[in-house]
């Protein structure tokens, strides 16, 4: 049953630390089942590729003659290329490279010429930036039709300039119809901002095709953790707008009493440039380019429908949605279990099993808020994720559920640890004897 499943996926990605052998609570090690996707992805073999490759040259960029430096300066510029292509964007659609999606997402805020209009599902790095900056928040409804409905309304009650929306929910991994968003947005005289933080590993996008005038997303979830991201969009707001930072590589000419910044992409990326990050960066993108869309969507489709079919038969356990209709959902399932704290789950299924999820309220306490929830798990899957993988952390949670945890776990400040622990950690090894697990 996992054969065909397993082996298109070793066709689709080999990333980084998918044999990781960690240790066990009780004794011993076993091979570590990463379901936390969403939060970081490892490396591409295509980025570590890359960046190693780079390495040797690593010199200044845009600032030295040096033969070093210019195969950096080629390098990072060229960068701008693989992103547009892996994003189809426009003529008039320039690639800005942040420090992550936050980062994209404050620079663009401070771009806006007028109110943004945003949903109270948001991630926060989606809702946050827009507060100081005319932020108008639409309670999503509990169908994606009727959420569109109430946006058209908010849009058309009086201008705004901006539409944010998320790509596809961290907490969730519902998508929403971006072409029909881009279009109503326009239809009412607005822009569109989607956050693809968690889009963009998972599904194409074209934002010619689409209509997006702008689009964010970071490194770090799209396979290449080397600490870049990108704000994608039209030149003329970025153009128009203050310099995200003040410093060398944004302007044009100082004098000593002010200065001529230069255009966008240059005027936002002040000081010296990430280039290891933005060729990380690149190199997924052109790996991404490879993958063909369906066959990457149908793998991750049958590995989360078979994760939530598998919770789903379990006692207590409680899958969460924000719309009964959501046309397509990523693979992201977040759930909770009736009589146990999520992170007391959470540490189970590390200290006990080995699998790595995430606990708590996924930087989205509005949409807890609003799921009546205090924190949740949340399974994401990724390149590298198996059916065995899968059936794992269905059994392990099957295995709480029916016998309880084997070893005690307690919290403190919030955060749920084995009691004693025994798994070596760098930060809790006696003097002298650090594990040679990590280090
Ligand atoms: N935004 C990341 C997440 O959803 C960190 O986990």
């Amino acid at each position: 049953m996992t054969s065909a499943v397993d082996n298109t996926c070793a066709v689709l990605a080999r990333v980084s630390g998918d044999d990781l052998q960690v240790p066990l609570v009780q004794g011993g090690t076993t091979t570590y089942a990463n379901f936390d996707y969403a939060a970081s992805a490892p490396a591409l073999a295509q980025v570590t590729d890359r960046v190693q490759q780079l390495l040797p040259f690593y010199a200044s960029v845009h600032r030295g003659a040096g033969y070093a430096s210019r195969i950096s300066t080629e390098c990072y510029e060229a960068a701008r290329g693989s992103v547009t292509r892996f994003l189809d964007a426009a003529d008039d659609q320039v690639v800005v490279f942040t420090r992550n999606t936050t980062d994209s997402l404050n620079l663009l805020a401070a771009c806006v010429p007028g109110e943004t209009v945003v949903l109270d599902i948001e991630h926060h790095a989606n809702f946050l930036p827009w507060t100081e900056h005319g932020r108008r928040v639409v309670r999503a409804a509990d169908t994606v039709e009727d959420t569109i409905g109430r946006l058209v309304a908010e849009l058309c009650s009086r201008p705004a300039a901006l539409l944010a929306v998320t790509g596809a929910s961290n907490v969730t991994g519902e998508v929403l119809p971006l072409d029909r968003l881009a279009t109503i947005a326009h239809q009412c005289g607005a822009r569109i901002l989607v956050d693809a933080a968690q889009l963009a590993p998972h599904r194409r996008i074209s934002l010619r095709e689409s209509d997006i005038d702008y689009l964010a997303f970071s490194g770090h979830k799209l396979y290449a953790p080397f600490g870049a991201g990108v704000l994608v969009g039209r030149c003329d707001w970025l153009d128009a707008a203050e310099p995200y930072l003040a410093g060398g590589g944004a302007v044009r000419e100082v004098s000593a009493t002010g200065a001529e910044w230069a255009p966008a992409p240059q005027r936002h990326e002040a000081g010296s440039p990430n280039v290891l990050g933005a060729a990380a960066l690149a190199a997924a993108c052109d790996a991404f380019c490879t993958i063909d869309a369906e066959t990457l969507a149908a793998h991750e489709h049958r590995l989360a429908d078979r994760l939530r079919d598998g919770l789903a038969a379990i006692d207590g356990v409680r899958l969460l949605r924000i719309w009964t209709d959501s046309p397509d959902v990523v693979g992201i399932v977040a759930f909770t279990l009736d009589g146990f704290v999520p992170g007391h789950v959470a540490a189970y299924l590390s200290a006990e099993h080995g699998i790595g999820v995430r606990d708590g309220r996924f930087c989205a306490h509005p949409l807890l808020t609003r799921l009546g929830l205090g924190g949740a798990l949340r399974a994401s899957i990724g390149l590298g994720t198996t059916a065995a993988d899968v059936d794992r952390l269905v059994g392990a949670v099957a295995a709480l559920v029916r016998t309880g945890p084997a070893w005690e776990y307690a919290a403190t400040n919030g955060l749920w640890n084995p009691t004693p622990e025994t798994r070596p950690f760098r930060s809790t090894a006696p003097a002298g004897a650090a594990p040679c697990l990590i280090g």
